[in-house]
Formats: C-alpha cells, structure tokens, sequence
C-alpha cells in the first residue's frame, strides 16, 4: 500500500493513485463490457459517469481519507462518525474482497498467457484449425474449458501475492509498475497504430466512436456505472486509504481530474485497438466471450506484427505486473482490517485473507468452463460475483459515502479539503458539492433501481 515516501513529489502521487486505478479494468474489464452493452452507446454512457459522478465520488474519498488520517473504517470513525457509517467501510472492504476472487482468476489468465508467449505455443497452429479461422479463439476456450490449467495460474497468482504480502516486498513491485505503466501507456500507442492500419480497421472504430443512442438501456447504464468506478477503484475503501498518505498541499481537484482522464484515456486506448482487430480479423462471428474478448484478439494483432513474440511476451508481461500490483493492494486492504480491528499479526491476516481464495478463486475459475451451466440470475458465478460487487456494493457504499460527506461530516471539512482550507480557488468547489449532496446520491441511487422499473 502505499507510503509516505511514495509521496514526496506530485508525480509520484499521481503515478501511484493512477497505477491503483489503470488495471485489468480497463485492459480486460471495459472492452468486455464495451462488447457487451452495444459499443459507442456504452462509451458514451461511461465517459459521462466517470465525468459526472466518477470524479466527484472520487473527491469524496480523497477528502475523507486525507482528512480522516485512516483506512476505510477508520477514517469515519476518526472524523466522530457514528458506528453505522462504519458500515459504509466495510461495504467496501466486502466489495473490494469478492472482487479479488475474479480479479485473481483474470490474473492467472496473464500469467498463462505470458508463459505461452515465451515459450511460443500461444503462435503455435492448432492442429484442425486454419490460419486466420479463430485459433486464438479456439486456444483460449479450450484454456478455460478445460479447468485444470486456469485454475493452476489462479493457484500460482494466490501463491505470488502471499509470497509478497509476507515478505513484504510490495513497494519493490510498485517500484517496479512505476517504470512498466508508463511503458504500457507507449505499448498500448504502438498497438492503436498497428489496429487503425488493419483492413476493415475504420468499421471497427464506427462500432467504438460512432454511438447509437437507441442501445442506451437501464442496463446499460448501470453497466456503465459499475464499470467506471471499477476503472477507477471507488467505492472500495482504496482511495480513501490512499489519499490518507496525501501532504496537505495537494490539489485534491485537479489531482482526481489528472488520475480519472488518464485512465478514461488507457480504456479508449483498448477500444481503438480491440474492436478495429475484432472487425477485421471478423471474430464477432467466433462467440467471442465477453471475458475472454482481449486474450483472443490481442494476439491476432500481435502476429500481424513483425517480432510477434517479442510483443506478446512485453504486453502480457507489463500486464501482469499491473494485474500484480493491482491484486496486491486489493488484497492489502482486507489484511489491514484483519490487522486492526481484530488485532491478528501479518502473517495470520495475510493467510486469513488469501487462503481461502485458493477455494473461492478456483470456484470462480471453473465457472468459465466446468461449471458453466451453474446459473445465479442466469448468469455464471463468476458473472454473478461480478455484477454483485461492481454493480451494486460499488455503487450502494457511494452513495452512503456521499450522504455522509454532504450532509454529516464536520461542518466545512468537504470545502476545506477541496480548497486547501481556503488557500486556493476552484470554480469547481460549488457544482461538486452540490454533486456530492444532491446529483450524485439520487443519480446513483436511480440507476441501481432503474432495471427495476
Ligand atoms: N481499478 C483497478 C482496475 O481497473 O483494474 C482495479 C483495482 C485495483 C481496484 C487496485 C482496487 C485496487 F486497489
């Protein structure tokens, strides 16, 4: 988790709070869903929640956890907050835990493909399938289908973040994302260029950019809405924890501004790279699954490039690493309850925590492939734990925190935080305010309830 040192310089703020945010969210999750919800419809959608509600809720947590010194629970409990809004941390906490039950499957998923780019099988024919006829398609399904070997990388993911939870040897790794994400960020510039230059590229685009605004259902919304807090790690408590370790010069405005647009850029990225590949490699017609969506298409784009292997194994290795630092800090956030509210030592919260995801991971694992046909509300476990905790604690724990920030935290302490207790002006202190009073609870709070109506 993040250091005091961590934050001597503005960059190294907002190179951390944007390495917590630009994950397999963006890379894996918001394709997917891009996929899922009807394309440029979707897009749309997002960058409207990430502006109008993404951004203020992400004010909210920085306000309260520089303010409140503390993690999630504790920042409430420091401000004077009665014990029920305690509940709002745990929420989080709750959400961020489930969460790292797939996120951790996903994970394990990089790690395969890493191993298979080094060695090469990944760009290996598959004996009964011709060249440009979905082979990549073919591979992962058999990878998930199959069960054992998911649930193998799944297995040495959990072992990796124990390892490294224990030996405590997080801030080498987040040293180590500091360098790769922003070699990511240039990585993901080459691949833009290779998919905007493939046939049928500008088809692709029209999918992504060009938006039909009769696909924007309740659903989709609600989609959209989960989707980018997700992205940028609301809701759970990670912020708030994060933003405890800000110096009190910090700009909370313009800092929350800088993380969300640079991780809105990293998901349009991914869009202009996956669905020009997806048109012109003409995988719609594979029954791409959604989950599955970038670890087909990427690697058709890779061996259309010279040093195809090369690609692959820098792409799904930054990867990785992303994944890496991503389930660590997910993962930090349920040890460190475990730690102070019921006083357990570093390595029983660590093995409290992440033990029993070799069985929850491994559930999740095989509902993608074994398990497929177990159904919760007509979706796969995996699916359901997902929406469960993106799209409903996500949302619901915003909403409380906004509540609280607005109408029952110390008089003046929203401001104050926004403003450097006064010292500087922003024409944005009012509309956020009243965004975290008023637009953002009801608006939220309509979105959840609106598949309903
Ligand atoms: N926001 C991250 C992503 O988009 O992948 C997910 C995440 C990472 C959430 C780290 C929380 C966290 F601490």
């Amino acid at each position: 988790m993040a250091q005091q040192s961590l934050f001597k310089s503005k960059i190294g703020l907002i190179a951390a709070t944007v390495g917590s945010a630009v994950g397999l969210g963006n890379v894996w999750r918001f394709p997917a869903e891009t996929q899922a919800n009807g394309g440029a419809a979707f897009l749309l959608t997002y960058i409207l929640c990430v502006l109008v509600l993404g951004i203020p809720v992400m004010l909210a947590e920085f306000s309260l956890g520089r303010a409140g010194h503390s993690d999630a629970v504790g920042a409430f409990k420091n401000l004077g907050a009665s014990r029920c809004w305690w509940g709002v941390g745990a929420l989080g906490i709750l959400a961020s835990y489930i969460i790292l039950w797939f996120y951790m499957v996903v994970a394990g998923w990089t790690l395969e493909y890493l191993i298979q780019s080094i060695t090469g099988v990944l760009y290996e024919p598959i004996a009964g399938i011709s060249d440009g006829n979905g082979q990549f398609a073919v591979r992962m399904n058999q990878f998930i289908s199959e069960g054992p070997g998911a649930v193998a990388n799944t297995f040495l993911m959990i072992a990796i973040n124990i390892g490294v939870l224990l030996l405590g040897v997080q801030k080498g790794i987040e040293r180590l994302s500091s360098i790769l994400m922003p070699l990511l960020f240039v990585l993901l510039l080459v691949f833009c260029y290779v998919s905007v230059t493939l046939p049928d590229a500008a088809a692709g685009l029209e999918y992504f950019l060009n938006p039909d605004f009769s696909k924007i259902t309740p659903g989709v919304v609600l989609n959209a809405l989960g989707q980018s807090f997700f992205s940028l790690s609301l809701g759970m408590g990670i912020l708030i924890t994060y933003s405890s370790y800000f110096p009190a010069k910090t700009r909370l405005i313009k800092t929350a501004f800088t993380v969300s647009l640079l991780d809105l850029l990293v998901a349009v990225m991914m869009g202009v790279i996956i669905f020009p590949a997806v048109m012109s490699f003409g995988l719609q017609d594979h029954g791409l699954e959604g989950a599955t969506l970038v670890f087909v298409t990427l690697p058709e784009v890779f061996s259309q490039m010279p040093g195809t292997q090369f690609w692959s194994v820098l792409f799904f290795l930054f990867l990785m690493v992303a994944a890496l630092t991503s389930t660590i800090s997910i993962a930090e956030v349920s040890v460190k309850f475990m730690q102070d509210r019921f006083r357990f030592g570093r390595v029983k919260a660590c093995l409290t925590v992440l033990c029993p995801l070799f069985l929850f991971s491994t559930v999740c694992a095989l509902s993608q492939g074994p398990l497929s046909h177990i159904k919760i509300c007509g979706m796969t476990i995996f699916d359901s734990l997902d929406f469960f905790a993106t799209n409903i604690c996500l949302p619901v724990g915003s909403i409380f925190l906004c509540v609280y920030l607005g109408w029952f935290s110390p008089k003046g302490l929203f401001e104050s935080q926004l403003t450097n207790a006064g010292t500087i002006r922003s024409r944005f202190v009012g509309i956020i305010r009243f965004i975290i009073r008023y637009l953002a609870p009801i608006l939220i709070a309509l979105v959840l309830l609106s598949p309903y109506f």
